[in-house]
């Protein structure tokens, strides 16, 4: 499949790459220095309609094909990573995942003010000892009257302190394995929803990763998000659609390093002369450039494949495993052509290879993603 953007795909792309490097831009190194979480750029994004791509108008979002949200997010992602990935997650998991499942109710309550960026979503599955296996999560939902109680604790919580509302997964039938999962929204404002620690990471030093604990978390029934038990599906079609943002995310700081070497092999001299002139250079950077494209051209396929209404779970995790790997190498191969320069914080490189590290662990490891792909070739399940 060959990609000829529309205009309306196009103007989007050229708007955020106007902003992103205008302005998301200006402050990515020193957050990455101090931490400090996004909330300005956030802001300014919700005004721009990039905290509701997805989402119809009817609902306040920007009515936005995933085309154009993988373009958007790429813009953002090669400014700074640690805005995209809460861009990234709101969008593709949470709007997506009440759009999909909720309720028209909670599309009027949540949904739009979601969309309208009023607060920001987290998704709550991953816990202290369920990364890769998330059937075997200890959280438990009991029902209470026309409640349910949630106690447990959740881990890697993007955006977790953060986030004004977070959709998180509890076990309402311990003994059903994942048809005994269920789905909740709950709101910052519910009192048995606690932030625990905040992690310090080695990338994306922007984006707020905590435990989140839920103390006898009373939750209206009315905000399950889907039916009892289905709430494994609804989280798996979710991240379908959210390695899809990561694969975006990995070609925007893919792109942002490789521009990076090539400004400093044509600005660099060695031996008299740029080193952009060495063979072995330009091999290097004709390398980053295709592997770079192959990303962008999996990537656009499985957000078109999804915007056709087909099934896209096998698509979406061939473009996450291959663009997460894909700027791994980049990153560390612009790094390279830094030489001791790419080792220090004068240039952005360091921040882009630590930054893209996590690309191949969240949203389903590397080998979860071949574990995905291969059980859907082989039409079985792994033993
Ligand atoms: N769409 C719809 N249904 C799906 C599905 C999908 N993509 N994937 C699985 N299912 C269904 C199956 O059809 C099956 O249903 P039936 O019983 O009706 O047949 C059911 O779900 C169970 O499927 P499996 O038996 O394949 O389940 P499994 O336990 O073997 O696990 C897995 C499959 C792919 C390994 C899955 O557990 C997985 O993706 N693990 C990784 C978890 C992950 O990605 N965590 C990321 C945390 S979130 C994060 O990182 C976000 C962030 O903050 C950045």
């Amino acid at each position: 499949m060959s990609f000829k953007l529309t205009d309306e795909q196009l103007m989007i792309q050229s708007m955020v790459r106007e902003f992103s490097r205008k302005v998301v831009a200006e402050t990515a190194a020193e957050r990455d220095k101090t931490k400090e979480f996004p909330a300005d750029n956030l802001k300014k994004m919700a005004e721009l309609g990039l905290l509701g791509m997805m989402v119809p108008f009817d609902y306040e979002g920007s009515d936005s094909d995933t085309v154009g949200y993988v373009l958007a997010l790429s813009e953002i992602a090669y400014s700074c990573a640690s805005t995209a990935v809460v861009m990234s997650v709101h969008n593709s998991i949470v709007c997506e995942s009440i759009l999909n499942f909720g309720t028209e109710d909670q599309k009027q309550h949540y949904l739009k003010d979601l969309a309208m960026g009023k607060y920001i979503g987290a998704f709550a599955l991953t816990e202290p000892e369920a990364g890769s296996d998330p059937v075997s999560q200890q959280t438990t939902a009991v029902k209470d009257g026309d409640h349910y109680i949630i106690n447990g604790t959740k881990r890697f919580i993007t955006t977790g302190k953060n986030s004004g509302l977070v959709i998180v997964t509890a076990k309402t039938d311990p003994e059903a394995r994942h048809k005994g999962i269920s789905t909740f929204i709950v709101t910052r404002d519910n009192p048995g929803l606690v932030v625990g620690n905040t992690e310090d990471k080695m990338g994306l030093r922007a984006s707020d990763t905590t435990d989140l604990h839920l103390e006898d978390c009373r939750v209206p029934a009315a905000d399950m998000l889907g039916k009892e038990g289905e709430g494994f599906k609804i989280v798996m079609k979710g991240l379908d659609g959210g390695r899809i943002g990561i694969a975006a995310q990995s070609l925007g700081v893919a792109q942002a390093a490789f521009d990076a070497a090539v400004k400093y092999a044509k600005q660099r001299d060695q031996f008299g002369q740029k080193i952009s002139k060495f063979q072995g250079l330009r091999w290097i950077i004709a390398d980053m450039a295709t592997e770079i494209e192959a990303a962008r051209q999996l990537t656009l396929s499985a957000a078109a494949m999804k915007d056709s209404k087909k099934r896209f779970t096998t698509q979406a995790s061939m473009a996450k495993l291959y663009a997460s790997e894909m700027v791994n190498r980049v990153t560390a191969k612009a790094l390279q052509m830094h030489g001791g320069y790419g080792f220090t914080k004068d240039y952005p490189v360091e921040r882009f290879y630590r930054d893209a590290r996590v690309f191949t662990i969240y949203e389903g490891t590397s080998e979860i993603q071949r574990v995905v792909i291969s059980n859907n070739i082989l039409k079985d399940k792994r033993t």
